[in-house]
């Protein structure tokens, strides 16, 4: 094996997403010497698909918001399944971090007399996503990016990371990967590494996700020993395009119904009315004029069902498409023509507009899009401490879509771009923290390191290998079939199954040609990921036998309140994944108060 190429860091981050990015930042301005590592290109992630806005009660449209409400409204959207100590900081913190934003050059649209606008989305309560139209995300990402780079944060970029390294004492001491254009092998040592590298949706057939997110994050954090919670709870966005095939998954933002626009079914029924849950039965209105009615009176008037939080919707739309009342394309339709004025449309939701133009030919100021269910976001992921980030491996941090506990089973719209400034920033605090509280230098087992690169190209000198897109293609069709928006315990055994022999196969598949830029082997690597990541989901689907959030099960429809207390948490144990209810941490008495009646 050549001499491999290395680099040393006190604190290297894995993704170059907004919580990349803003760990990053954080870390570097701690005085940790600090570097982003990517997959692919520096802002190029799964961030911009947060279109529609950056959820944070700064109370510019509604005065009556603040930390509680926003508290209270990601605590009943998660279904009471998140860590309510990541729920709480987030909520306070938000409104500070996107201030910050805004002081480091975001653009955001205003009020009238000049503060940062909010737009309504499902489950919160006040109008309250700051946002730029609906290209939110890009503008966070533009803006950490500009930050990150006047602040002289080295960026590796192409690099796919195989494997985390650890020291004799069990901590982290870096990462070993590959640059994907030349295939050659590239280690990172660092004291402190943070995960921030993004979502798993590739693992299913439709999603908004592009080709990075393949829960790389995820399957690193396993193989180096970290618990994984609740992997069960996955978001199916409810509106993603459907047609043409070519364009199918990818996100509608909820912006477009957070700004008027409804949903029908291919009968012209707002089918929605049929599917609002008790839950949230008292806040919802019940009829079509009531729920007009709102629009143009916000105070008096209870909030339509189309802005119920996104399990809802898209399980409604579900039933709706099996029902036999979808759209042409297996969709339903969602109609904002009909309700908007042109200009109103083109101003408030501009990529929407050429997004359907030039994908699907629609004009969405004159007809409805036809849209359906996406895999957008898993609210699991890699145990955190709250305040600090950390992982339960030493040295290790997460942060953004790849940690779990924040969202609960569910994740309110909008969240997620503050999850990640809000935890970003933490990680990057308190992974600075630790690098540099650390003596002397890391240290890395070169033996260690070729191992894993023997490993990774060992599909080259399989000949007579299977293909491995025919195997992910077979991952994404299982996953979708069997453990998808609605799940049984037959379906998901029969998937558990499948996913031993993916496994066999998966190991076994063959790649042509050498390591330059072969997309062959690098689907080869991430399948194994993607495996690690369907494991966990579907041997916590199977344990958590109730519905919760983004959890349907068929055969256990309701939610069943001693589940409610326990995290589903997967780890390794040798080569197998486990799974183990463990209990939720306790919310103190004086966050509870603010789940009575009258608040
Ligand atoms: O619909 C959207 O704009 C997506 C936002 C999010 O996932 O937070």
């Amino acid at each position: 094996m050549p001499e491999h190429e290395s680099h040393v860091f006190d604190v290297v981050v894995i993704g170059a997403g907004g919580a990349g990015l803003r760990a990053a930042i954080e870390a570097s301005a701690a005085g940790a010497r600090t570097a982003i590592v990517c997959k692919s290109l520096l802002g190029k992630a799964h961030t911009v698909m947060a279109e529609g806005g950056v959820a944070a009660a700064l109370g510019n449209v509604w005065p009556e918001d603040n930390w509680m409400v926003h508290f209270r409204d990601t605590m009943r959207g998660g279904k009471m399944l998140n860590n309510w100590r990541m729920a709480q900081l987030h909520a306070q913190e938000a409104p500070d971090r996107v201030l910050e934003l805004e002081e480091w050059g975001a653009v955001f649209d205003r009020t009238p007399d000049g503060r940062i606008l909010q737009r309504d989305f499902g489950g919160h309560r006040y109008a309250r996503l700051a946002h730029v139209g609906d290209r939110t995300g890009l503008e966070l990402l533009r803006t950490c990016q500009q930050r990150a780079v006047s602040l002289g944060i080295e960026v590796f970029m192409e690099c796919k990371i195989l494997h985390l390294l650890k020291d004799s004492s069990g901590a982290v001491s870096g990462a070993v990967g590959f640059w994907r254009e030349s295939g050659k092998p590239v280690v990172f040592g660092a004291k402190s590494v943070v995960l921030a590298s993004g979502g798993v949706g590739k693992t299913w057939k439709f999603t908004s996700n592009s080709w990075e997110g393949t829960g790389d994050g995820h399957a690193l954090a396993l193989w180096a020993g970290a618990d994984m919670i609740d992997m069960e709870c996955v978001q199916f966005h409810p509106t993603g395009m459907v047609w043409p095939p070519s364009a199918r998954g990818i996100l509608v933002t909820e912006g477009v119904r957070g700004d008027g626009g409804v949903l029908r079914n291919r009968d012209g029924e707002r089918f929605m009315f049929n599917y609002i849950p008790e839950f949230y039965a008292k806040e919802t209105a019940d009829s079509i004029e009531e729920a007009d009615q709102w629009y143009d009176n916000k105070k008096d008037f209870r909030r339509p069902p189309e802005l119920l939080p996104r399990d809802e919707v898209a399980r409604s739309i579900n039933s709706e498409v099996k029902g036999g009342r979808g759209s042409p394309h297996g969709g339903v339709f969602l109609d904002i023509a009909s309700r908007r004025t042109p200009e109103y449309i083109k101003r408030r939701l501009p990529s929407m507009y050429h997004q359907f133009k030039e994908l699907a030919d629609v004009d969405i100021t004159k007809e409805p899009m036809e849209i359906g269910p996406t895999c957008h976001y898993i609210m699991g992921g890699i145990r955190v401490d709250a305040d600090t980030a950390a992982t339960t491996v030493p040295g290790l941090y997460a942060a953004g879509e790849v940690a779990g506990g924040m969202h609960g089973a569910n994740r309110l719209g909008g969240n997620s771009l503050s999850d990640l400034l809000v935890f970003g920033r933490r990680a990057g605090q308190y992974a600075a923290e630790h690098a540099l509280g650390m003596p002397g230098d890391v240290l890395v087992d070169s033996g260690q390191v070729q191992e894993v690169m023997q490993e990774a190209l060992a599909p080259f000198g399989r000949e007579t290998g299977e293909n491995p897109y025919a195997v992910h293609h077979e991952l994404q069709e299982t996953m979708q079939s069997l453990v998808g928006i609605i799940r049984t315990e037959s379906e998901l055994l029969e998937a558990k199954d499948k996913l031993a022999d993916l496994d066999e196969r998966a190991a076994a598949v063959g790649v042509e040609g050498h390591r330059q830029f072969n997309p062959g082997w690098h689907l080869a690597l991430d399948l194994q990921s993607m495996l690690a990541v369907a494991h966990c989901t579907t041997l916590s689907a199977i344990e958590r036998k109730e519905s919760r959030g983004g959890h349907t099960r068929d055969d256990y429809p309701a939610s069943d309140p001693e589940l409610g207390k326990v995290n589903m948490v997967t780890r390794l144990a040798g080569t197998t994944v486990t799974v183990t209810p463990e209990p939720l941490p306790v919310m103190p008495d004086e966050l509870k108060t603010l789940f009575e009646e009258g608040h």
